[in-house]
């Protein structure tokens, strides 16, 4: 009988090679090929207990969300965690993500759910230390410290919960799988393990994943078709504003954004984010404007501020901190060749305060004006806003929902807004500014 011929198997990237190498010849990991078809793969077991149903018959609300009762995280996933689905946070280390979870953990159980918390990289009496602190000694929130997935799921079958927590998956290991924990092939066959035990048990599970520095999920990156939802932990950890998004929602939209604040009584949702990111700002400083955005359904007044420097380098900077680089140099391109501001010897920076990212177009008329106004070194007036989309003519295109972003720019009291000329009117408390191009933008506020 004929030898099966092996395969290799990257387990940092997961392609396959027909011969083993030192270095994968896909992704250039060094001693990561195993040999792959002798790994007898589980058998995923047929499950023949659904049957087919006319689509107009089958009973929607049999999966229906139950609220985690923390209302940012409730806002993005649409209502809250589907009972047999499997949702993965992702967070790079020390963001938040265990005390988020602990947090949902104690809300649904006092909201009547049985809740297993799963730690596999903590102690229990860590997790039990930062429950004490935070005030949520639960007694319907069951605690395990284990790695063993056989155990995790004999642990399932003890507590017969409506929740599970697994912090982390990227901890948790099967000795059947002979590759590392941690590595793909382990993250990958636990995961598929315990989509198939919440499917089957109805449970709501939430997978805990580790975000590497360049932004991808280590390890979990091939967990994104595997669950039903993923969502993004995200914040700057020198503040203390964190942003939770959903990068793929199988039961909702991905355009909601969360925000929460960490502070000393772990994490606070934060209803006015508008308010928060304007509470420290110095009026009167040139380079700084205000921009209505929107986050999702949400609209989010943030500041924006530039500061243009002289230089000497032949190529000169163009750098945009929680704006796109890219959007800053074309905006610096279309100020030089359509309003005639030379900036060839100049270092451009503009960044959106607070830690938040704002890469929408609707941004461009604000930072072109932060850009001018930090050259001329003329502050724009406290109680403007601009938002509007500058074209390569330098036209202003209007913006999405830009009646929703008056409302709230008026709400927090401003009274000016620069639009294109095309926009919708706003509140009667703010006055629109309609302009056609940027040009007539700066002429407006500048002369
Ligand atoms: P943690 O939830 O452990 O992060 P992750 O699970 O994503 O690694 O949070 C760690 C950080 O949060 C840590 O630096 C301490 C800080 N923190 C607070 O500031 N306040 C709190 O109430 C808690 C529980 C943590
Ligand atoms: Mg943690």
């Amino acid at each position: 009988m004929a030898r099966v011929k092996a395969i290799y198997r990257c387990e940092a990237c997961d392609a396959e090679a027909p011969q083993w190498a030192g270095r994968c010849p896909a992704c250039g990991e060094w001693n990561s090929l195993t040999e792959a078809s002798t790994r007898p793969r589980r058998a995923v077991p047929v499950t023949a207990s659904d049957q087919p149903q006319p689509l107009a018959e089958v009973d929607a609300t049999d999966g229906a969300a139950r609220p985690t009762g923390i209302g940012e995280l409730d806002r993005v996933l649409s209502g809250g965690l589907v009972p047999g689905s499997v949702t993965l946070l992702g967070g790079e280390p020390g963001i938040g993500k265990s005390t988020l979870l602990l947090q949902a953990a104690a809300s649904q159980a006092a909201a009547g759910a049985r809740v297993l918390y799963v730690s596999a990289e903590e102690s229990k009496q860590q997790v039990r230390l930062r429950a004490e602190r935070l005030g949520l000694l639960s007694p319907s929130v069951w605690l395990v410290s284990e790695v063993a997935l056989p155990n995790v799921v004999a642990h399932i079958d003890q507590v017969r919960p409506d929740v599970v927590v697994i912090d982390s998956i990227q901890a948790v290991f099967d000795s059947e799988v002979s590759s590392a924990a941690g590595s793909m092939t382990q993250v990958r066959d636990c995961a598929h393990r315990l989509v198939q035990e919440s499917k089957q048990r109805a449970i709501a599970t939430v997978l805990v994943g580790h975000v590497t520095k360049d932004g991808g999920l280590a390890g979990p990156r091939v967990l994104e078709h595997v669950v039903d939802t993923v969502l993004a932990f995200e914040g700057d950890r020198h503040h203390a504003l964190r942003l939770l998004r959903a990068a793929k929602h199988r039961f909702g939209s991905t355009n909601e954004l969360g925000l929460f604040e960490m502070g000393e009584a772990g994490l606070v949702g934060v209803p006015d984010p508008s308010g928060l990111f304007l509470a420290d700002r110095r009026e009167g400083v040139p380079g700084s404007v205000i921009v209505p955005t929107m986050e999702g359904h949400r609209p989010l007044l943030v500041e924006l501020q530039s500061l243009v420097t002289a230089t000497k380098l032949p190529a000169p900077r163009r750098s945009g901190q929680g704006l796109d680089s890219g959007r800053l140099a074309l905006l610096v391109a279309v100020l030089a060749e359509r309003v005639g501001l030379k900036l060839a010897d100049f270092d451009v920076y503009a960044l959106a305060v607070g830690g938040v990212r704002v890469t929408e177009p609707g941004a461009d008329l604000a930072i072109a004006l932060a850009v001018v106004s930090a050259r001329s070194n003329v502050a724009v007036p406290a109680d403007l806003v601009a938002c509007g989309e500058v074209g390569l003519g330098g036209e202003l295109r209007q913006v999405a929902q830009t009646g929703r972003r008056l409302a709230e720019a008026a709400r927090l009291g401003f009274r000016q807004a620069i639009v294109p000329a095309s926009a919708p009117d706003g509140p009667p408390s703010i006055e629109l500014v309609r302009v056609r191009d940027l040009p007539q933008a700066i002429n407006y506020l500048f002369g």
